[in-house]
């Protein structure tokens, strides 16, 4: 039995990686599934230095180890190591075309792209749509999910139609996976500084739409 692999990546910087990957790994986590948070991001440790921050802050939620691999000549089979010792495996990549990113694409089930739906971002959508089409050549399981992100609430309903029109001519081999989308919130940067998933805030800091939009995402990568 190997785990899942799910890889969320995107050469485009703040787009959301770090983001998402911490809290599909809260997710899955709460549903009981033995998960690893791998951060294979060099220069930032975003996701490494989340982990420290709730295990410091919140030693009494579910646990989430994560490890920092990032050499791509090595990371490929190191993760598919770590995959027989875990039931989900989440990787967290750097904002480059990196190596280290399409030895991950090469052996994951699910590589999930966020994207935020202005020019510069949509625009940089056809090297991970290339790196998502060479590795799935050559690894034939690998499946996308899109994630529409940090859109502004009044365009929520258009927003994604509209990428998908585009995405359609332009990069018609992601276009046609399951899009999700994550309204621009507050809270997902509150529960990243205190190392929780939106789902774990409590009280007057509980922003059940986020939770609910994340929820969702997870979902869509479960499936
Ligand atoms: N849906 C959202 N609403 C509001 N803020 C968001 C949302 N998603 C991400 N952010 C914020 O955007 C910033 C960039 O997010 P994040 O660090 O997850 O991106 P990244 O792709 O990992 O960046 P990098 O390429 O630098 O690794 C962070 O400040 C994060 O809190
Ligand atoms: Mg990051």
């Amino acid at each position: 039995m190997t785990a899942r692999i799910i890889v969320v990546g995107n050469e485009k910087g703040g787009s959301g990686k770090t983001t998402i990957a911490t809290n599909l790994a809260v997710l899955s986590a709460l549903n009981g599934i033995d998960t690893l948070l791998v951060d294979a991001d060099p220069g930032q440790k975003s996701s490494a230095l989340w982990a420290s921050h709730r295990l410091e802050g919140h030693p009494d939620y579910p646990r989430i180890s994560c490890v920092e691999r990032s050499d791509g000549r090595t990371i490929g089979p190191v993760i598919e190591d770590l995959a027989t010792r875990y039931q989900t495996l989440i990787v967290d990549t750097g904002a480059v075309d990196s190596p280290a990113l399409r030895a991950c694409a090469m052996v994951a089930d699910t590589l999930v792209v966020p994207v935020q739906p202005d020019a510069l971002d949509v625009w940089a959508l056809p090297t991970i749509a290339n790196i998502y089409d060479r590795a799935q050549q050559l690894n034939p399981k690998l499946q996308a999910r899109i994630v529409v992100n940090r859109i502004l609430h009044q365009s929520a309903e258009r927003a994604p139609a509209e990428l998908r029109e585009w995405m359609l001519q332009e990069t018609p081999t992601l276009a046609t996976h399951p899009f999700t989308t994550l309204v621009a919130r507050a809270a997902y940067g509150r529960a990243t500084g205190e190392g929780v998933g939106v789902c774990e805030l409590k009280g007057r800091e509980l922003d059940a739409k986020a939770a609910n939009e994340m929820r969702a995402v997870y979902e869509a990568i479960s499936q």
